[in-house]
């Protein structure tokens, strides 16, 4: 069974439909890449999954979004517990201007939980193991996060999600400002990831979806065109728009 399902999903800014129809299965332990034009409503999508865009005046959906097998458009959905299991990071690393050690532990203050100290440390101690930032930070805990390359910053975005447990990675466009060399260390990181997280990337860069995803998603105004094996969809695409997007006929 998916982790996430969405069944005949349509949302609206307004009147203008950015979502049509919307049929889709994200899998736990693989990486699903969801790639289109600019526009297309691949962020409108991977926010669907934590109801980000509650947050936007005019939002109006339908159908149903499966997490775990609970549609989460019901009214009753608790949107913090909801929040916490399906994390985001996005284009630009935005860690808070705190140290290092308060950005990972920040979600624990938020939630309130009354935790100890060397509770919280271990959490900081596994966050960043998991991300692979420890042995490179373990001495400047107390440093800003401010000072930390953007890829470092990255990764302790990544690492604030596991600190609050998510298990549901949302990356919109994680790596469009990092170098090459970051941006296949972060693959990287993701390929490790996935066997404890289920991954759902956007990005426009398909030579990435090619290399990271195990599934892609491709998307033209608001419709879901084709949804398989990376694979496949690389090679031998089903539709007519999937093989002209992939081949470059449009941008
Ligand atoms: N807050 C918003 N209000 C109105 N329209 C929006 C809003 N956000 C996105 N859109 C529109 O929805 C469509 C999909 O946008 P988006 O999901 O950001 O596309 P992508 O991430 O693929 O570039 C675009 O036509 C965009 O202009
Ligand atoms: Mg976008």
């Amino acid at each position: 069974m998916g982790k996430i399902i969405t069944k005949n999903l349509n949302l609206w800014y307004g009147d203008f439909r950015a979502l049509k129809n919307v049929n889709s299965v994200f899998n736990a332990n693989k990486i699903t890449a969801i790639i289109g034009p600019s526009g297309c409503g691949k962020s409108t999508l991977l926010r669907v999954f934590n109801r980000m865009n509650d947050l936007i005046e005019g939002v109006k959906m339908d159908g149903e979004v499966l997490v775990e097998g609970k549609n989460i458009l019901n009214p009753g959905t608790d949107l913090v517990s909801l929040r916490k299991k399906v994390g985001m990071v996005f284009q630009r690393p935005n860690p808070f201007p705190l140290s290092i050690y308060e950005n990972v532990i920040f979600g624990e203050k938020i939630h309130g939980d009354s935790v100890k100290k060397d509770k919280l440390h271990n959490i900081v101690e596994e966050s960043l193991k998991s991300v692979l930032l420890w042995d490179e930070l373990k001495n400047r805990l107390n440093e800003s996060a401010m000072r930390l390359s953007l890829e470092q910053k990255q990764r302790l975005c990544i690492a604030r999600l596991i600190a609050v447990k998510s298990d549901v990675l949302l990356m919109d466009e994680p790596c469009s400002t990092l170098d090459p060399q970051s941006t296949s260390r972060i693959e990287e990181l993701m390929r490790e990831l996935k066997n404890s997280y289920t991954i759902i990337i956007v990005t426009h860069n398909m030579q990435q979806a090619a290399r990271v995803s195990d599934d892609t998603g491709f998307m033209l105004l608001g419709e879901l065109v084709e949804f398989r094996n990376t694979h496949e969809i690389f090679t031998a695409p089903r539709d007519k728009r999937t093989e002209d997007y992939i081949t470059g006929r449009y941008g």
